[in-house]
């Protein structure tokens, strides 16, 4: 059988770079995308030797628009049975006081490009009945976000339309899965610039490499929604037994700001 070839956004560091371990662990040749192709190269040649899988590497910024297009173009009609949709990031601090552009940017690569790259590669598995998409969404999807309220915003997009999609998907072979960390070891935080914020310490943090292993069991599973970790479990589950007005002033004071 020829193995399967997975695309990830956001391989260059954090949870994407564990998943494409994984992933190569269990013998698919990749596709990693991210803007940093220094650390995809270290990443490319490490998996290439340890597992005997194909790498390629496609250096590109998610947060222009025209960049799903340019990575599907560059691929040739080739075909890419797993997408992983995982490139993000967030911005700490009030909306108003957070520039505009980096806000946009963040709603480009963390919703835009995500929904493009589906648009793209998925009318290929549904053809071939086989494949899926993997979006790395957040616990932060279940929930309003004060100081965080774009991020929190797209994530809560990335859980709605991957659902959806989910249920529209049923029958073809093609499954889609929502990936809800909560908060996990990785540069997040310092692209976050989270230290003009006093976050609560609500949980241990994951490590990527944990959210990795979960989230390709969960997606072997076909299962829709995948939160590692029981305390992300709790936590998505919040809003579902408490008055909205509770959640929003709960997430203001694990995102307050110094
Ligand atoms: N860490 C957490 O606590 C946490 C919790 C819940 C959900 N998540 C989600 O997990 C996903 C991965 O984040 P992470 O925690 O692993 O953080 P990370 O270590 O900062 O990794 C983010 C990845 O996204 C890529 N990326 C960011 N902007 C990009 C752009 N404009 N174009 C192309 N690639 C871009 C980065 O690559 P380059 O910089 O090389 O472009 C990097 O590979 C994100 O969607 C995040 O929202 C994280």
């Amino acid at each position: 059988m020829t193995k399967e070839t997975v695309l990830i956004t956001g391989a260059s560091s954090g949870i994407g770079w564990e998943l494409a371990k994984v992933f190569a662990a269990g013998n698919s040749n990749l596709i990693l995308v991210a803007r940093n192709t220094t650390a995809m190269e270290k990443l490319a040649e490490e998996l290439r030797q340890q597992f005997s899988v194909q790498v390629e590497i496609l250096g590109c910024d998610l947060s222009q628009a025209t960049s799903p297009q340019w990575i599907f173009d560059r691929l040739q009609g080739r075909g890419v049975d797993v997408l992983v949709n995982n490139a993000g990031f967030g911005l700490h601090g009030g909306f108003a006081d957070l520039p505009l552009a980096r806000q946009l940017e963040m709603i480009q690569v963390n919703i835009a490009a995500l929904v493009a790259l589906t648009g793209l590669f998925l009318p290929g598995m549904i053809q071939r009945r086989r494949g899926g998409i993997l979006n790395v969404g957040s616990v932060a999807g279940f929930m309003p976000g004060p100081n965080m309220a774009v991020y929190f915003a797209t994530k809560a997009f990335v859980l709605s339309y991957s659902e959806a999609l989910h249920e529209e998907l049923r029958g073809t072979g093609v499954t889609v899965t929502d990936l809800c960390p909560g908060p996990t070891e990785t540069n997040f935080s310092m692209v976050a610039r989270a230290h003009h914020v006093r976050q609560l310490q609500v949980a241990r943090k994951m490590s990527a490499r944990e959210v990795a292993v979960v989230g390709l069991r969960d997606f072997r599973s076909a299962r829709c929604l995948s939160i590692p970790g029981w305390s992300n479990v709790f936590f998505s589950q919040l809003p579902r037994f408490n008055p909205r007005a509770w959640i929003r002033k709960a997430v203001l004071r694990v995102n307050r700001l110094k």
